[in-house]
């Protein structure tokens, strides 16, 4: 009989404060192995909050985070890698004046010998255009190019949950679909779980994912899968969070 905390992610009764001062309210949410959900909101809602403190880098004030029954509240962000989830901060966190080879690579950090061939064999499956550019410095690449080598770094941990803060800031309509089609090879060809939290609903749309609505540090409405473009949602995600 499965438990509230056997799925990949579930996030039960979050809270977070900064200074006193609620950035999260009692959010639960959960995502199945393998499983593709969005959380759109707009500036402020949470999601970076919220996306941090799965990834073990905010401190929330009460509630849980698991993994596979396995309590992640609490445990360092590094630990958190290594229970599988891997986490794409949003405005990448590249490290810029170094090559994109040296980002993959420190990505692969928990991995034991993860070698320059592994590394480039992943990027080449992922994104090829990328590895041409290997030995270019991470801030000579194009926006677009810089988020696809941020989910590869990110990738190189083999993670079963990768969490995407705001992947679609300042990218091209054509370089989501890019990455939209890349995510869903990986969910269907390795189960690669998916949570992406974005302003915009474009790329949990083109993932075909289920999700929720964010405001004010609530979720305030769950979303079925096709149903992205209700007209009753966007007000929650359009207007200014209270
Ligand atoms: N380090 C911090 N210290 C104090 N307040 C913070 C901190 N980080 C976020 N906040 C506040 O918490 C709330 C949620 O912020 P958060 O960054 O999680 O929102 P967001 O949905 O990611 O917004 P955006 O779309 O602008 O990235 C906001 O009111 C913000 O001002
Ligand atoms: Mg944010």
């Amino acid at each position: 009989m499965p438990t509230s905390t056997d799925g990949l992610l579930t996030v039960t009764d979050l809270s977070v404060h900064y200074s006193g001062q609620p950035a999260l309210r009692s959010v639960n949410i959960a995502i199945a192995a393998g499983e593709c959900v969005g959380i759109v909101g707009a500036n402020g809602a949470g999601k970076s909050t919220l996306a941090r403190t799965i990834a073990g880098l905010v401190r929330p004030a009460g509630g849980q985070v698991s993994s596979d029954g396995v309590t992640l509240t609490g445990m360092r962000a590094d630990k958190v890698v290594r229970r599988g989830l891997a986490f794409v901060p949003e405005g990448r966190a590249l490290f810029t004046r170094l090559t994109v080879l040296d980002n993959l690579l420190l990505g692969g950090y928990t991995m034991p010998e993860t070698s320059e061939a592994t590394a480039l064999d992943h990027l080449g499956r992922l994104f090829p255009e990328l590895v041409e550019r290997k030995l270019l410095r991470a801030g000579q690449l194009s926006g677009g190019q810089q988020q696809m080598l941020a989910i590869a770094r990110a990738l190189m941990s083999r993670p079963r949950l990768l969490i995407l803060d705001e992947p679609t800031m300042g990218l091209a309509p054509t370089i989501i679909s890019r990455l939209a089609i890349a995510l869903t090879e990986l969910r269907e060809q390795e189960g690669l779980g998916v949570l992406v939290l974005d302003q915009r609903r474009t790329l949990a749309e083109r993932l075909n994912a289920r999700g929720y609505i964010l405001r004010g540090g609530r979720i305030v409405a769950s979303v079925t899968q096709g149903q992205w473009d209700d007209p009753g949602l966007a007000q929650h995600y359009m207007a200014d969070t209270d």
